[in-house]
């Protein structure tokens, strides 16, 4: 006898085997000439097996006639051709063993059709729906799909730390590490004294793993970080997470129009694998969740995408005649109601904008001749908005040590990014794609809340 999944059952190749198969009950049909209809689901696909139980197992009137959805169950039997559609094979039970059961009075899944907003309260059973069951294994495809990319490309997979001294972004939306006692902070003239602090100094979790990857890079050539990071921002919006997982490559020898040929090919490459391996749970995306979403992955597929830059771009907003809620002028940061116009409206397809005003971007982005852009690039999808965030570095000693200064930013805080100028320095670039806005892209799923197996988000953190 053979232990298989129910994908594997459900191959036409499973057909006259006899196997185990392990698994948590979706629903049971009686039927009048002495069988039960148990449909079993593993999780391995989107499918149920379908497991005939005859009347004449011992345990049938005790046991199996009783079994109540979302039990657990172990079944042995003979895969056999279906007769009924939809499903290849079908599994005829010599055994039907309850392992755990489910209060049929309790069991919240005992319905179908709960809200996403119901099941994020129950974020521990809503793996068990058809869903995020789907969620989760093309989630697993993409991260997949990352390292397949890169790795055949010859990046070196680089783990960048989660404890860092250092703020990538500028922006100062860090969680604070710390094992002082927030009850007796010690204090030195005023201040808290970190030097009594683990670290001796304040220390964060990471919004970014692009400094460390600058430094890997920046001697062996190809790499790519691939890990959580963590934003303190207070956005309670469908695209904000407060940990999130982020890719990011980081190119020595590349300018900015290689970034964004590494990106276009690299988010393409993530929408065939998916299209291709998780066909069955993107076909389920395609009817529950969003109607137009494979339509709109192969037009992804088929084009270039849009490259424009941000001037260009606030020309566009300018001139389309949109109420917005946020007004837009030279100098200013798009919002999402820019973004997706220009990707979802406008162009229909994902665009890269590049070279932004160098006032709403990062000190770490090179500087253009005009002094007044640097070489950054967001590329936005339909649907989503802004899904990689990226740019050609300032190699650049003297003024990557000016824009510092112009920032407030110390350089001395900064003296190992600085010695990769200082020695043997070389242009780079690198992006970051953030993994679950690049799920919801892909899946249709509205929500980032709901393609996360645990979302941490403001004033939420269970389990
Ligand atoms: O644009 P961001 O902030 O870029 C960086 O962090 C760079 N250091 C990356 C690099 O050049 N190596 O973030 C990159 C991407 C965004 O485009 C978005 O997809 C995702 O990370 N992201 C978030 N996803 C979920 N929740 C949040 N709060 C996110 N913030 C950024
Ligand atoms: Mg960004």
């Amino acid at each position: 006898m053979e232990k298989m999944t129910a994908a594997q059952a459900r191959q036409v190749e499973a057909i006259g085997k006899h196997v185990r198969l392990e698994g948590w009950l979706r629903t049971r049909r009686d039927s009048k000439g002495g069988f039960s209809f148990l449909e079993l689901n593993d999780g391995t696909c989107l499918g149920n097996v379908q497991v005939v139980a005859p009347a004449a197992l011992p345990n049938y009137e005790s046991e199996i006639k009783k079994l109540p959805v979302g039990a657990s169950v172990r079944i042995t039997g003979e895969v056999k051709q279906s007769p009924a559609k939809g499903q290849p094979t079908e599994i005829h039970a010599d055994r039907v063993e309850l392992v755990g059961t489910a209060d049929p009075e309790k069991y919240p899944l005992q319905k179908k059709g709960h809200s996403f907003e119901f099941l994020r309260t129950i974020a521990h059973l809503r793996p068990r729906t058809n869903t995020f069951g789907a969620v989760m294994r093309v989630r697993n495809r993409i991260s997949k799909s990352i390292h397949d990319f890169f790795q055949e490309r010859g990046f070196l997979y680089v783990h960048a730390p989660i404890i860092t001294a250092s703020d990538c972004e500028g922006a100062g939306q860090m969680f604070k590490v710390t094992t002082l006692d927030l009850n007796k902070v010690p204090r030195a003239e005023g201040a808290v004294d970190y030097g009594q602090d683990f670290f001796h100094r304040p220390s964060f979790l990471t919004v970014s793993g692009q400094l460390e990857a600058e430094i890997f890079a920046c001697s062996l050539g190809l790499v790519y970080t691939f890990g959580p990071t963590f934003r303190a921002e207070n956005s309670n919006t469908p695209r904000h997470l407060a940990e999130f997982w982020m890719v990011e490559p980081e190119m020595a020898f590349y300018d900015l129009n290689d970034n964004m040929d590494l990106a276009e090919a690299f988010i393409k490459r993530l929408i065939k694998d998916a299209l291709e391996h998780q066909a069955e749970d993107m076909q389920f995306f395609q009817e529950r969740v969003d109607k137009e979403i494979i339509a709109r992955l192969e037009g992804v597929l088929k084009h270039d995408f849009v490259r424009l830059s941000y001037t260009e771009a606030i020309e566009i907003l300018l001139k389309s005649g949109q109420q917005w809620q946020f007004p837009v002028s030279w100098g200013t940061d798009l919002q999402s109601e820019h973004e997706r116009y220009l990707s979802e409206q406008h162009f229909k397809k994902p665009v890269i904008l590049f070279d932004y005003p160098k006032g709403i971007k990062s000190f770490y982005m090179r500087l253009n001749e005009d002094g007044k852009t640097v070489r950054a690039m967001d590329v936005l999808v339909p649907g989503v908005g802004e899904i990689i965030g990226g740019s050609q570095r300032e190699e650049r000693l003297d003024v990557l040590e000016a824009r510092m200064k112009e920032m407030n930013l110390d350089p001395e805080a900064y003296w190992w990014y600085l010695d990769l100028r200082r020695y043997g320095t070389v242009p780079h670039a690198g992006f970051g794609l953030g993994l679950e806005r690049t799920v919801q892209f892909i899946t249709g799923m509205a929500n980032i809340r709901d393609v996360i197996p645990c979302p941490r988000t403001p004033g939420s953190a269970e389990f």
